[in-house]
């Protein structure tokens, strides 16, 4: 079988499947004692560039649990460090920005992204999909609005205030700073598409922060140039982000094929808000999963049974997995899920 006729890339495309097929947001990460492991003394940004590693972390989750899809192992700041951001991922904090990006000539200085830049990415999708065989991978990249949150804030920010500040006053400098970053986003999905990658997720992770009427004004834009830039290869889009409750139909405007909606929005709500022509990718709240096994299961089979409203449902977390939890638990959930009738 080929990836293309897989569960997963079905169900993006609203065709039929013969079970629900499953991933997990963070699959490969702190929670797998053999990803400590082989991470033990490795810095997170040498281990994105090292193609024999993000291979291994790559398939960890696959071999352990049989998921539908595997998540390309790299983080949404490698691009912005292939063109020469000097930012590091420091651990239990995240990404943090030497010199954070607030100016006119601050924002020059973020040129085009050419594969040339990212060798170990090609090579390391190539690797990936012929280990992988007929499982599909899913590239992906950070957004926009995510990514210059980051750069902005300098690092990880609770209330986004300093990106807002430029958003609301510099609004020339906000979309001369967006344009960029989505040309780099956009170059940077589509080499991992023609590497072989069987899907794409943009993450825009933070994006929940903005009022819908911004989003329009300032991020929608973006966004939709992404998703019409890929539009052309034969890969399903994903979109995703956190807190996106009252921006699921502006996301789905934006073009993706498949929205990803997080814990706090009903499926069957979500699939409304969305309208038709879309699948849903989600949502089990992942601080679920430290709760006792039949907590797991009743909160599963909600989530099936609200995820028959959408026109295609991939199973999911509501965000990624936390590194706490049992991995045994999410081992278990895939065989219920795969297991569930889909009538
Ligand atoms: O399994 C997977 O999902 C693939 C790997 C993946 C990572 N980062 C690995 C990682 C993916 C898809 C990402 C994307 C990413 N990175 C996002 C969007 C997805 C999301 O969670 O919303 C964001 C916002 C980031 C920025 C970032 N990088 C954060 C918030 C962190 C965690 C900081 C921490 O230590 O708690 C990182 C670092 C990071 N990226 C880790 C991993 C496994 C942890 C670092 C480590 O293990 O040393």
């Amino acid at each position: 079988m080929n990836p293309a006729d897989s569960m997963f890339i079905r169900a993006c495309r609203r065709r039929p499947v013969e079970h629900i097929p499953v991933w997990y947001m963070r699959q490969a990460g702190r929670s797998l004692p053999e990803y400590r492991a082989v991470r033990e003394g490795v810095p997170m940004l040498t281990a994105c560039a090292t193609p024999d590693l993000v291979v291994e972390i790559t398939m960890q989750p696959v071999r352990r649990y049989g998921v539908d899809a595997a998540i390309f192992f790299s983080d949404i700041v490698v691009p912005l460090k292939a063109i020469g951001v000097d930012l590091d991922i420091k651990p239990g904090v995240g990404p943090v920005v030497a010199r954070p990006i607030r100016t006119e000539d601050d924002v020059k200085t973020l040129r085009a992204l050419q594969p040339d830049d990212v060798p170990y990415v090609t090579e390391s999708v190539r690797l990936l999909v012929k280990e992988l065989g007929e499982v599909p991978l899913i590239g992906f990249a950070g957004a926009p609005f995510t990514l210059a949150s980051y750069l902005i804030e300098g690092g990880p920010s609770k209330n986004h205030d300093r990106t807002k500040a430029m958003m609301y006053g510099r609004p020339d400098l906000w979309h001369a700073l967006m344009a960029r970053l989505a040309d780099i986003t956009l170059a940077y999905l589509r080499l991992q598409a023609e590497a072989g990658a069987s899907a794409l997720q943009l993450f825009d992770s933070w994006v929940g922060a903005v009022a819908p009427e911004d989003y329009r004004a300032f991020v929608l834009p973006h966004t939709s140039r992404i998703f019409a830039g890929l539009a052309d290869l034969d890969v399903p889009r994903i979109h995703f982000g956190v807190g996106t409750g009252e921006l699921l139909g502006l996301l789905a405007e934006a073009g993706a094929d498949v929205i990803g909606v997080d814990w706090r929005v009903p499926l069957d709500r979500a699939a409304e808000r969305v309208g038709p022509g879309k699948a849903l990718q989600g949502n089990l709240d992942p601080a679920v999963l430290l709760a006792p096994w039949e907590v797991v299961e009743s909160r599963a089979r909600a989530v099936v049974e609200r995820g028959r409203a959408a026109e295609g449902h991939v199973f999911n977390l509501g965000h990624g997995v936390l590194p706490s939890t049992d991995p045994d638990q999410l081992a278990r959930l895939t065989d219920l899920i795969h297991q569930i009738p889909v009538r």
